[in-house]
């Protein structure tokens, strides 16, 4: 059992007025209400700089939920969920304005403050709580990404936060972590023997994990152009995912037990550097085309954009993990901007079989494939080789290569396949630290990435061009056809 508990507790949200709040934690805390997921004596408290009465920012949040669910609220969940609001304002930046919230929070009852804010203001807050004497063992803190921009910056701000709480007072949050389809990797991995036996260099080939998304940097070029795609996409959620697919079986499902595997597979990853990035690392930039049939102008001509900009907004990586079990089996991530179609998937290929019986009807056997859709049309689907039905004279076997899909959607008819932040929210209201990112998984991740990007701007070399609406540049495509491999192309583009 795991040690989690549905108590009550004063949820304090710090930046309420941002774009996180609006569009997705106010949002989901009312779902959580709605599947009465939320304790009765819960509370939500508001945080933000501007004046608000309780009632004007009671309807902000109902407006905000109708705006974002596109529906308009159940009435009755609505009702239940308006009681728990509370607003206060602060800034958050001066630690005397926060004696305020002691009058809002119950000291008997656990605090959890979620920091939807930049990371710069952090220790802001921290200092801010300290100072109205309200951090005790009980708080919780929640922490947005980006959790700095290289291993020094998100020591600085571990550190910070570590000055007033412990390790397991810290909540890191990486979304992929709260996605159904993320966490039923650890179902599929570990309740099937099928795929636990199977599971090594011995039978698997190579994995392929390709993140895209057709979406640009909407309106974030700011934030964007400073971070890339290597940061924004493949320091946390590539690397959570790849971690949950390539780590040894946990003891329980206990935090620390799957923490601990997740970082060793990231101690595990082998180095890129300035002496092998060419072979393993493609970076992209894209340039304008079509997506969806819509126009869609370049990176460079986005608005704001800085023209002489190198920021990659696609990366392809060709990763090794040195441990018994990975010896020989690359792993290929793949993840950018302003491609086809949104989709996530974990392709899993398996080794050939050593002699081919059938060369009659398949001069070459395919390998069988194991297809875990992340998003959208969340499922399971396995390439297999069946005989084709019928009788023949050759006394040759017809074989046809047929995929057994699970789709989410058809077998679990009804079932609401929730956000992941509804999941992490309730995961942090229970108390439950498993998905939630250990700092030393972060920093190890740092590590890894920033050796990549530190060996990218000794070159000097521009990131490759690509067509907004194609699948990158087509060195990625070089990176695995000059091993004889093929991306996994993809059902989402019709
Ligand atoms: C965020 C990135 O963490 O993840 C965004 O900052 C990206 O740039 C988003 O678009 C993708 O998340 P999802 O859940 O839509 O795949």
């Amino acid at each position: 059992m795991l040690n989690t508990s549905f108590e009550p507790v004063d949820f304090v949200l710090f930046g309420t007025a941002g774009d996180l709040a609006r569009r997705k934690l106010l949002p989901s805390l009312y779902e959580l209400e709605k599947a009465d997921l939320m304790h009765a004596d819960t509370k939500v408290i508001g945080v933000a700089r501007t004046e608000s009465t309780i009632a004007e920012y009671q309807q902000t949040v109902k407006d905000n939920i109708e705006k974002f669910t596109k529906e308009s609220v159940c009435e009755t969940t609505w009702a239940r969920f308006c009681s728990k609001l509370d607003y206060v304002k602060i800034d958050m930046k001066s630690p005397e304005d926060y004696s305020g919230l002691s009058e809002h929070v119950n000291e008997d009852r656990i605090m959890v403050c979620y920091f939807a804010t930049p990371p710069a203001i952090y220790g802001d807050i921290c200092k801010g709580l300290s100072a109205a004497q309200i951090i005790d063992e009980s708080v919780r803190v929640v922490l947005e990404k980006p959790i700095g921009h290289d291993l020094a910056s998100s020591k600085l701000i571990n550190e910070e936060v570590a000055e007033y709480f412990n390790e397991n007072q810290i909540y890191r949050i990486d979304h992929y972590l709260g996605k159904e389809t993320v966490l039923n990797l650890i179902a599929l991995r570990f309740a099937n023997s099928i795929f636990a036996t199977n599971w090594d260099h011995n039978c698997i080939d190579h994995v392929q994990i390709s993140v895209a998304e057709s979406v640009g940097i909407e309106g974030r070029w700011g934030y964007f152009d400073d971070a890339g795609q290597m940061r924004d996409m493949v320091q946390n959620h590539l690397l959570q995912v790849l971690s949950l697919v390539a780590m040894e079986p946990p003891t329980t499902l206990d935090a620390d037990s799957i923490r601990d595997e997740k970082l060793k597979v990231l101690k595990a990853l082998r180095p890129i550097n300035k002496t092998n990035y060419q072979q393993s690392t493609v970076r992209g930039q894209y340039i304008g085309g079509f997506v969806n049939g819509v126009e869609v102008p370049g990176y460079l001509d986005e608005p704001d954009a800085n023209e002489r900009s190198q920021t990659e907004t696609f990366v392809a990586i060709k990763a090794h993990i040195d441990n018994w079990r990975w010896a020989g089996v690359p792993f290929y991530l793949r993840t950018g901007k302003r491609m086809p179609a949104k989709t996530s998937e974990v392709v899993i290929y398996f080794k050939r079989q050593p002699h081919n019986l059938f060369g009659d009807s398949f001069a070459s056997l395919p390998p069988n494939k194991l297809v875990i859709r992340l998003q959208p049309d969340e499922g399971v689907e396995v390439t297999v080789m069946n005989k084709v039905p019928g009788l023949t004279t050759s006394g040759s076997m017809d074989l046809q290569k047929s995929n057994l899909n699970l789709s989410f959607s058809e077998a679990f008819q009804g079932e609401r396949i929730p956000d992941a932040y509804e999941k992490l929210l309730l995961e942090v209201m229970l108390g439950n630290q498993a998905l939630f990112v250990r700092r030393d998984e972060i920093e190890q991740a740092w590590s890894w990435v920033d050796s990549i990007i530190a060996a990218w701007n000794s070159s000097n070399e521009p990131p490759e061009s690509y067509q907004a609406g194609t699948w990158g540049p087509v060195e990625s495509i070089g990176l695995l056809a000059k091993e004889g491999r093929a991306w996994y192309q993809s059902k989402a583009v019709k």
